[in-house]
């Protein structure tokens, strides 16, 4: 793991801890069934920022002072890219617009880490 992935919101749960990858169900990440659970999710609550191809330019995204994470992006299809995706889901991104997700379950949001990993190496 190199400091570039380090989470700023979450270091102290991900960033460089190996705990945390460890946690990740990569398994759960790699199935079909997961990703297109999350594909519906992402859909539904996510496409507005983070837009319909998963690259950061949603409608939303015009304006924002931080722009939407760039899924088509290698870095989130290794453990701890999955890692940090799901931090961020949970808890937000503090001091940006990305909101925590805590309505959603923890599985719901593998499933949407699941989608976001096929992103970076299969596109939307
Ligand atoms: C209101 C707009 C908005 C919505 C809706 C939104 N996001 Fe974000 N998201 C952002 C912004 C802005 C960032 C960039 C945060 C930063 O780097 O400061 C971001 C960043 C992220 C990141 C990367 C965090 C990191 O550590 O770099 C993930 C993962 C993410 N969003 C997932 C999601 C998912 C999944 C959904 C839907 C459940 C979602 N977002 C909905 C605005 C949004």
């Amino acid at each position: 793991m190199t400091t570039s992935i380090a989470c700023s919101a979450c270091l102290a749960k991900c960033g460089e801890d190996a705990r945390a990858t460890e946690s990740v169900p990569w398994d759960r990440i790699r199935s079909a069934e997961a990703r297109s659970r999350g594909k519906a999710l992402f859909v539904q609550n996510c496409v507005l920022c983070h837009g319909e191809h998963a690259d950061g330019r949603g409608v939303r995204s015009i304006g924002l002072d931080r722009k939407p994470a760039d899924f088509s992006n290698a870095q989130w299809n290794s453990p701890a890219g999955a890692a940090r995706a799901y931090h961020a889901i949970r808890e937000g991104v503090a001091g940006s617009p990305m909101p925590s997700w805590s309505s959603l379950s923890e599985a719901e949001s593998w499933d949407l880490v699941a989608y976001l990993v096929s992103v970076s190496t299969q596109g939307p």
